[in-house]
């Protein structure tokens, strides 16, 4: 692929990773992109590198600009391996640059790399880099999502250059947001932006509303935003600060996503009738089978419904593995203002359910007690006992709901 222009003298030099599905352990059905991007002007600059398998992509798309040789400025928003370990690549070819990144960045950097080679200045918010005609303002971000992460704000041209905030896992032929709406639609960009909020940036809600409002504060226009992954906002970048408020606010769905596993299927069998008692309540329902779901889905359809209901059989007196791997996902992830049940099937001895209520308690999530155990398989009675369920849960969630 070769380099795109974003403005003049602009340009993304980054790499399409078509192939990828899994992402450390996240799983990307369509691929991703390792966005960084090079600005031309007296000093030339380069903004973020890519992961290393992709080092000689981004050398092969800064040469169709310009020779890597003429970096002056080498600027590192985030020091994760996807975006950061092709620095040494880069500095090969200009070992004369200059590093500009956070002093947790420059800390971190050293467990990678061999710095005293290089020269590197550490810097903060509100610090600049006048570069000629253009000037990049330094904005730190810490734990967003890492302690080391900054964004880069180019003066003039309007663009905010912002790592991983905003972007998306995708890879596909246009790098903008109005070519994949062509394309695509846009409501498959937005599900794709809750995707990787849900998976990544769950935890940091408070930090991103403070940060956004923080550059609100500083009444500088925004043309365009360039995340490191997946596409560019420029047909309306403001949309995407109001989705993520949005997601930091913690808004949802009046709906209860069911994720579940089963064994024999008589935990699935307890779907049919809890849903149609969800669906009594007019609540809409989506029900979501690990095991034949990527987990990742299974979040962001936790993340999208204000109720979430778990459904795991008890397999030697606890919770059914994929069950319990969902649990320890939404544990890291910290989820709030979620209303939760969970319910399930169990042989000689239950053990799933109380422990998915005691998982939920350690994660502070508001939780509909106590649940629903099944023994063996559910009878014609034991069915009705599922829709009545559900339809409770539905009222609650909708109780629930009128909070927020
Ligand atoms: Fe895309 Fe935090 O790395």
């Amino acid at each position: 692929m070769k380099a795109v222009e974003l403005k003049k003298d602009v340009y993304w030099v980054g790499a399409l990773d078509w192939a990828v599905r899994d992402f450390h352990g996240y799983e990307v059905p369509r691929g991703t992109t390792y966005n960084n991007y090079l600005v031309l002007d007296d000093e030339i600059t380069l903004i973020d590198t890519v992961k290393h398998d992709f080092a000689d992509e981004t050398l092969k798309n800064i040469e169709g600009v310009v020779a890597p040789s003429r970096i002056k400025n080498v600027i590192i928003n985030h020091i994760e391996n996807d975006h950061a370990t092709s620095l040494d690549a880069v500095m090969a070819c200009a070992p004369e640059a200059t590093i500009y990144i956070s002093e947790k960045g420059k800390r971190g950097l050293e467990r990678f790399f061999d710095l005293s080679k290089w020269n590197v200045k550490v810097v903060k918010s509100g610090d600049t880099l006048t570069t000629g005609k253009k000037t990049f303002r330094f904005i730190e971000t810490p734990m967003l999502h890492w302690p080391d992460s900054m964004f880069t704000y180019l003066e003039g041209d309007n663009i905010l250059f912002s790592q991983d905030a905003f972007g998306q896992h995708i890879a596909s032929a246009g790098r903008f947001d109005d070519e994949f709406i062509a394309e695509y639609s846009e409501a498959e960009l937005t599900d794709s932006v809750i995707d990787y909020y849900a998976n990544i940036l769950m935890p940091f809600g408070p930090m991103i509303k403070n940060k956004i409002t923080e550059i609100s504060k500083m009444e500088v226009p925004i043309d365009i935003i360039a995340p490191d992954h997946g596409i560019i906002w420029r047909k309306s970048p403001q949309s995407v600060f109001e989705t993520y408020l949005d997601l930091a606010n913690g808004k949802a769905n009046l709906s209860v996503a069911i994720i579940y596993d089963t064994m024999w299927h008589s935990t699935e069998k307890m779907i049919v009738p809890v849903s149609e008692g969800i669906r009594s309540e007019n609540v809409d329902v989506r029900v979501i089978k690990l095991r034949a779901t990527p987990m990742s889905v299974a979040i962001k359809e936790f993340w999208k419904a204000r109720g979430a209901l778990i459904g795991s059989p008890t397999l030697n007196n606890i919770t059914y593995p994929s069950v319990a791997e969902l649990l320890t996902h939404l544990r890291g992830l910290r989820p709030k203002n979620r209303l939760v049940g969970a319910f399930g099937s169990y042989g000689w001895g239950g053990g799933a359910v109380k422990e998915i209520y005691e998982e939920f308690k350690r994660m502070g999530l508001d939780a509909v007690e106590p649940g629903l155990q099944i023994l063996y398989k559910p009878s014609m009675e034991d069915e009705k006992g599922c829709y009545e369920f559900g339809r409770n849960f539905a009222q609650r969630v909708k109780e629930y709901h009128d909070k927020f």
